[in-house]
């Protein structure tokens, strides 16, 4: 399941971060990548350990803290603390798909990645290139959202950032070990979320099968929830 989040950070908590990250110094994106990623991954990050990437990663961590559509999609057990990478004169990352295990020296540690995302922080006219591409059941989706908006995908489908060929993209990017480990259950309970949200709605004063229907959804939670 592919999901987009809009709005995730206010047009001047994105301009913000775009000002700290230009004026930040970056490194070369392939000391992070492990074999057959480091092959075809070129473009530049900022370390887990760098100040500015602590300050605007908790940044993000509050918004996503704050974002009913990411609890709902995500159900997140562990968020890997939010990297930020700038592609630039070429820049791109081919075909990959990320690694099972994330080790990071903060909390959480150590995340399995089951959902990858990307929030995009430049706005799409200012570059050129830059889409992200990403394979799943249901066919091949290029995907280059405004900034401030995220995208959640499975961490099991090939993607690739396809080469930026003007001005520069900017991103934070992250990982997210969910509650409900399987993609098909919890797209399920995505649906199912969404749907009771607006039942509640056309019925403000409850209905019997409202109470039965989100016990329902508590109970398929129960059963898939690892914690
Ligand atoms: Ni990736």
């Amino acid at each position: 399941m592919i999901v987009r989040i809009a709005n995730l950070l206010d047009p001047g908590t994105v301009a913000m971060m775009c000002e700290r990250l230009a004026a930040a110094d970056w490194e070369d994106g392939r000391r992070t990548a492990g074999g057959e990623a480091a092959r075809v991954k070129q473009n530049e990050q900022l370390t887990e350990t760098h100040p500015v990437a602590a300050e605007l990663g908790a940044r993000v961590l509050a918004a996503l803290g704050q974002s009913q559509q990411f609890t709902s999609a995500a159900l997140p057990l562990k968020v890997f603390p939010p990297l930020f990478n700038r592609y630039t004169g070429g820049g791109h990352f081919g075909a990959h798909i990320d690694t099972a295990v994330r080790l990071t020296e903060q909390p959480p540690y150590r995340v399995r990645t089951d959902l990858s995302a990307t929030l995009f922080l430049a706005d799409p006219k200012s570059y050129d290139g830059g889409e992200l591409i990403i394979e799943d059941t249901y066919g091949v989706h290029q995907l280059k959202l405004p900034a401030g908006h995220l995208l959640l995908y499975p961490a099991t489908s090939l993607h690739e950032v396809r080469p930026v060929t003007r001005g520069a993209r900017l991103a934070s990017f992250f990982w997210v070990q969910s509650m409900v480990r399987d993609d098909d259950n919890r797209r399920l309970l995505y649906e199912m979320d969404r749907a009771l949200m607006q039942l509640r709605e056309l019925h403000p004063q409850g209905h019997p099968a409202l109470v039965r229907l989100s016990g329902t959804y508590h109970n398929l939670l129960r059963k898939w929830a690892d914690l």
